[in-house]
């Protein structure tokens, strides 16, 4: 079984739907660290309901972005993660982390990348954007994580209809419902090798 890793930092509901699926036998893999910058992040708290170990690494607990990396890494590799999935999180990972995981770290994003992306572009900054933009779709999108915000080769996309009534929190409501299904979609696609992830490495 493939050992997942997940970064979030908040409420960590995509990485629940995630852990379901693997505890439901829907997908192969084992969801195996979960790392947070939030010490009162959610998905800490369903990590542990789930028996998953945790950590809370971040600027106050490492004094320099090296360390922190060092440390980031020195997790993975104790917890021999295979995978990792970014699933709400809200700080960039360091260089150390990028090359040790290259081609193996997934982000997801509540939007059509390369559209509605970028350091600002989270929440419902996303869906307010989609709506003043007047769009009749968004959607979903899971990429390959480089250095910065919501870049790296696109992994899957999905679409999600925007609705004439939409307010933020019905779109958005939308949208992560589906988030939860297609990032399962996703890694069972991965998983099964119908998608190489390896093959989309620089392909951006
Ligand atoms: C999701 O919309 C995800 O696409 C984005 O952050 C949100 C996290 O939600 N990157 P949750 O923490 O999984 O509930």
């Amino acid at each position: 079984m493939i050992r997942l890793g997940f970064f979030a930092s908040h409420n960590g509901s995509n990485m629940g739907a995630v852990i379901e699926a693997c505890q439901g036998g829907k997908l192969a893999a084992r969801p195996s660290v979960v790392i947070s910058n939030n010490s009162r992040a959610h998905a800490l708290t369903r990590a542990q309901q789930a028996a998953i170990p945790t950590y809370h690494r971040s600027s106050q607990t490492h004094a320099t972005p090296e360390l922190l990396d060092q440390a980031i890494g020195e997790i993975l590799a104790e917890h021999q993660i295979e995978l990792v999935i970014l699933a709400g999180y809200m700080r960039k990972l360091g260089p150390k982390t990028l090359a040790a995981y290259q081609g193996r770290i997934l982000n997801i994003h509540p939007a059509l990348l390369p559209k509605f992306g970028g350091q600002h572009m989270y929440g419902n900054h996303v869906h307010a954007a989609v709506l003043a933009a007047g769009e009749r779709a968004t959607g979903v999108t899971i990429h390959l994580v480089e250095a910065d915000y919501d870049t790296g080769p696109i992994v899957a996309q999905c679409p999600v209809p925007v609705l004439a009534d939409d307010t933020v929190e019905t779109l958005g409501a939308r949208v992560l419902q589906r988030e939860h299904q297609f990032l399962v979609e996703t890694l069972a696609r991965i998983l099964s090798g119908e998608i190489n992830l390896m093959k989309l490495v620089g392909s951006n």
